[in-house]
């Protein structure tokens, strides 16, 4: 049985490390597709990942809108010129509105460098060591009207070095991010993930807490 790929946009502002990893898993999967990378910034070294990769790109700068709201509506407007079966947020660094949100309820992922509910927000590394936390890491989740505050579906743990540096931590934490984002996006394209009303659903069954992969030494 063949079916067509699931078609996915990836939203990005900066490096586009977590892009290269969805680009590099899905290329010789025919289950998955990119079809477009959007950024804000037309300085995002992420868009010259997706060129390198022959991937649509495009730029939605924000400044120029008057409002979130309006920008959030050009955006979805763009986005769903490309007819995405799943929306992936890739260090997209915008706060979404509720318009924005409930268009792509149970479609639209995000990967936040923290254990979540942990370290919402930003700067979340270097706020794992003020804490004095043993354990660090990366969550994927579907996105709710609450930042980062969706269901998670898979997360990475890290161990915290005694010495580490935020630069040092942020990197072990990026490499397990290449690692659960493309992971999730299999799942969801292989149908295994679905969210029904709020309840995040795994392989039909009813999932409370993430998937966690745990600490390498
Ligand atoms: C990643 O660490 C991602 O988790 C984070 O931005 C970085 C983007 O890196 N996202 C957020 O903080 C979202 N609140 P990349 O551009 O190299 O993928």
């Amino acid at each position: 049985m063949s079916h067509q790929p699931l078609s996915v946009v990836v939203l990005i502002s900066g490096s586009g490390s977590n892009l290269q990893a969805i680009i590099d898993a899905t290329a010789n999967d025919p289950s998955t597709k990119v079809a477009a990378v959007i950024s804000n910034r037309d300085d995002a070294y992420g868009l010259e990942r997706a060129r390198t990769a022959g991937i649509e790109t495009r730029v939605l700068n924000h400044k120029p809108y008057p409002s979130r709201e309006a920008y959030d509506q050009a955006l979805i407007e763009l986005i769903d010129s490309f007819q995405p079966g799943l929306v992936t947020l890739a260090g997209f660094m915008r706060i979404l509105s509720p318009l924005f949100v409930q268009h792509y309820q149970g479609r639209l992922l995000n990967i936040h460098p923290s254990l979540l509910p942990k370290h919402k927000g930003l700067h979340t590394h270097q706020r794992a060591l003020e804490a004095g936390d043993r354990i660090h890491g990366a969550s994927v989740h579907f996105v709710t009207e609450e930042l980062d505050g969706g269901p998670v579906i898979l997360q990475a743990q890290v161990p915290v070095k005694a010495d580490d540096t935020e630069e040092q931590l942020a990197a072990r934490v990026l490499q397990q991010e290449h690692i659960i984002y493309p992971q999730v996006i299999r799942w969801f394209a292989e149908g295994r993930i679905a969210m029904n009303g709020s309840q995040l659903e795994m392989d039909e069954k009813p999932l409370d807490g993430p998937v966690i992969r745990g600490c390498p030494l």
